[in-house]
């Protein structure tokens, strides 16, 4: 992982213009947690994490009605992996005191930007036909 900021790209789409918004939103969170890399800035920390998992079950939840509504075949194992995903931020949500920065964002890439770009682009097909 690098210094740069991430930056939201067309290979990101999923083909679904609110599902867009509210990635990049993550991105930018992400982005967020990044500027705080090398710093023990713990309300800005506390503040970021907050909103990242509250952010998480949000969208979470939004994706899944919208690939309900749309007979997206893979819903049942999309939603195992966002169940997935809720486990492993609530367990570092667990030791957020000592959180730092850099856990924080790895974990953020690794399961919420990641997550987009391998599975929630699975459904991109289905979601661009309607
Ligand atoms: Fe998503
Ligand atoms: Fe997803």
């Amino acid at each position: 992982m690098g210094t740069s900021a991430l930056q939201w790209s067309d290979e990101m789409s999923v083909g679904h213009p609110v599902l867009d918004e509210q990635h990049q939103l993550l991105v930018d969170l992400a982005n967020r947690v990044k500027t705080l890399f090398g710093t023990d800035a713990r309300a800005a920390i506390d503040a970021a994490f907050e909103e990242i998992v509250k952010y998480t079950i949000h969208h979470f939840k939004f994706e899944e009605n919208v690939l309900r509504a749309a007979k997206y075949p893979g819903l049942n194992g999309h939603k195992k992996i966002h169940k997935k995903i809720s486990d492993s931020v609530d367990d570092l949500y667990a030791h957020r005191d000592t959180v730092t920065p850099e856990q924080l964002y790895s974990t953020l890439y690794d399961v919420i930007i990641k997550h987009i770009l391998v599975d929630d682009i699975k459904f991109k097909d289905i979601l661009s036909a309607r």
